[in-house]
């Protein structure tokens, strides 16, 4: 049983006594790990002074248990919700979703990790001794005002929110990591508002991708550069000598988005975080390049199509509500989305749920960080993306799952969808309509 509390308290981000909130704590919360086929039980208490959620990003759950805009929990409530833990090892992670105020909660300091382990389809030969070589990340960018209060206020970049110039990684500006073992597992989790980060290190040495959202690659990844937008998580190995200081580091990137490119993993650098390596190091084995078996979901499976067209913070033309149903899955089904970026403003789609596989990108194959389990993609303007996914063997014709922006301002200005899995010759109740699949 897990039992959290949104509570308000103080961080010292370098700007003495800042307001922040967290869970059981000043601010984030705690990493939570469960194993496959466990029963996990949470229990949520809202002691904040408003309404919020605690959704389960990146979980195969019910409906029910989700934690979205349909399950509040009022000031001084408390909220459960028990599911069986059916799916691969991964880097979850766990954050408020009240519509309309998810920026703002998010922001102020409320998301944790929610590792999963599975013998299955995890490798042994990876680090994963918890805090010593295998380290959670959450990166955050944070600003303040001469209070050294933190800055809410939207960026003067119109049509992104909440963009900061400070990076906060675990709660912590300018942090540093003791490194005591030859190889590092690094778990990334881009817990900002809107911005992209373009992780790197400041040599230029390699690592090698392990892992993205929803557990790990077929087979390793050695790059110089990963991208992350808001929401998704990467599991990194790093190699490191002794006596060397290595410093995670965020990179420009061109993505071809004119003004927003700096805050979409462009202009800017920042440095993340710095490995301080000790004079010994504890041998650790090399990456092995085949990683677990990733079973493809073919084409051929699929039987419904839908397309989600993203601008002008709305899905399709429509703007998030909560008492309309755009989709309408069968449960156990196999579908393909396609899904267009037509404002040219960074966005991502982050669907409830599921983990599901891209099939193309601007009609090609994936790159290989895009080849495994993913929850959340980047958008790329007007690169039209087609994912495979298949769909919750629990079915419930009244409680929405969400798909959404996960820059939050724009998912908070409505750029949101709800969908229902329905058993098989169902039809969503209520009042909501479907929008046309085509
Ligand atoms: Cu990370 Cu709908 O959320
Ligand atoms: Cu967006």
């Amino acid at each position: 049983m897990f039992n959290l509390t949104a509570q308000a308290g103080t961080q010292d981000f370098g700007h003495g006594a800042t307001s922040t909130w967290g869970f059981n704590g000043a601010v984030l919360g705690p990493t939570l790990r469960a194993t496959r086929g466990e029963q996990v039980a949470v229990s949520v208490t809202n002691a904040l002074d408003q309404s919020t959620t605690v959704h389960w990003h990146g979980m195969h759950l019910p409906a029910s248990a989700d934690g979205g805009p349909h399950q509040p929990i009022m000031p001084g409530q408390t909220w459960s919700s028990t599911w069986k833990i059916d799916q691969p090892a991964s880097t979850l992670w766990y954050h408020p979703h009240p519509h309309g105020e998810t920026a703002r909660q998010v922001y102020r300091g409320l998301a944790g990790m929610f590792i999963l382990d599975d013998p299955a389809t995890s490798v042994a030969t990876l680090p994963h001794d918890y805090g010593v070589d295998d380290i959670p990340l959450i990166v955050q960018d944070k600003k303040f005002d001469d209070a050294g209060q933190l800055d809410a206020s939207p960026s003067g970049v119109t049509g992104m929110g909440i963009l900061g110039d400070t990076i906060a990684v675990n709660g912590t500006v300018g942090p540093h990591l003791d490194v005591t073992t030859e190889r590092v597992r690094l778990r990334l989790l881009n817990a900002s508002n809107a911005r992209s980060y373009n992780f790197g290190f400041a040599d230029g040495r390699g690592f090698a991708l392990v892992g993205t959202d929803g557990g790990l690659l077929d087979t390793a990844y050695e790059t110089d550069r990963l991208q992350l937008s808001p929401g998704e998580r990467a599991e990194i190995v790093v190699t490191v000598r002794p006596g060397e200081n290595a410093v995670l580091r965020s990179f420009p990137q061109d993505l071809g988005m004119g003004r927003f490119d700096r805050f979409a993993g462009g202009d800017d650098t920042f440095d993340v975080l710095q490995l301080r390596d000790a004079s010994a190091l504890a041998p650790r084995p090399a990456v092995p390049s085949h990683l677990v078996g990733l079973p493809r979901l073919p084409r051929t499976e699929a039987v419904q199509q839908r397309r989600f067209e993203l601008t002008d913070d709305a899905i399709n033309g429509q703007k998030m509500d909560m008492n309309r149903v755009d989709a309408a899955p069968v449960q156990d089904s196999v579908e393909i989305w396609k899904l267009v970026n037509t404002d040219g403003v960074p966005h991502n789609f982050h669907v409830h749920d599921v983990q599901f596989q891209v099939l193309s990108q601007d009609g090609a194959a994936p790159p290989p960080p895009l080849t495994g389990w993913k929850d959340t993609i980047f958008l790329p303007p007007n690169v039209p993306i087609e994912l495979i996914m298949r769909f919750s063997d629990y079915a419930d014709a009244q409680t929405p799952y969400m798909f959404h922006c996960h820059m939050l301002y724009h998912e908070d200005s409505g750029m949101m969808g709800q969908f229902v899995v329905v058993p098989p010759g169902g039809s969503p109740s209520g009042t909501g309509h479907l929008a046309d699949p085509t």
